[in-house]
């Protein structure tokens, strides 16, 4: 039997962190989805398009993956898409509470559907895509957490707004 497994999170942007996920989910399994969420409640800086787009770009050398953007409960979508598997990367122990009670009640919603969970390689266990927000925001450089057609992204989106001098500020 072909296993199928999807990756979901709102990669706002994609990070090197989940490109290595990514890679090594297809290395493990026939194929995989990364199933890139709406999350309106996280408030994207991009939409829900060019994080697609951003993706498919960045994994364009994966031949056995697929992404597409999801709306709606993920369980759902998962089922929708014939996977059986969910893959999670965890990065500290501190995930592991909240990735654990997601598991359990995804599993509750589709009792065949199950989570696998990948270390996150330890050179990106502290990265994630807020805070490469805020560091590219604040004009620091963030070339070593993403791929440089997000770089591109994010200075095109910052644009002016992206704060290029640091210094005191006399109060
Ligand atoms: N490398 C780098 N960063 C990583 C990472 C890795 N391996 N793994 C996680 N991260 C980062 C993410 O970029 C994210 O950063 P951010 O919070 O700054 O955006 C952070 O760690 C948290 O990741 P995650 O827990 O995956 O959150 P998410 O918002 O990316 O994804 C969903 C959460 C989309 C999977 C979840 O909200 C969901 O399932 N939504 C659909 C609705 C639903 O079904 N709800 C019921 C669930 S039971």
């Amino acid at each position: 039997m072909k296993v199928k497994a999807l990756y979901p999170g709102t990669f706002d942007p994609i990070t090197y962190g989940h490109g290595d996920i990514m890679a090594r989910a297809a290395s493990m399994f026939d194929s995989v989805v990364m199933a890139v969420a709406a999350s309106p409640a996280k408030q994207p800086l991009f939409n829900l398009e060019t994080r697609v787009g951003l993706a498919r770009q960045v994994l364009s050398h994966l031949d056995n993956i697929t992404v597409c953007g999801f709306d709606g409960l993920l369980a759902e979508f998962a089922v929708q898409c014939e996977a059986q598997v969910l893959v999670r990367g965890l990065r500290a122990v501190s995930d592991f509470e909240y990735e654990f009670q997601l598991a359990s009640m995804n599993r509750a919603l589709v009792p065949h559907l199950e989570t696998v969970f990948l270390p996150t390689a330890t050179r990106y266990t502290y990265i994630s895509s807020s805070l490469v927000k805020e560091v590219a925001k604040l004009g620091g450089q963030v070339d070593q957490f993403v791929d440089p057609i997000v770089v591109q992204a994010l200075r095109s989106k910052l644009g002016s707004g992206r704060k290029t001098v640091s210094g005191p500020i006399d109060v």
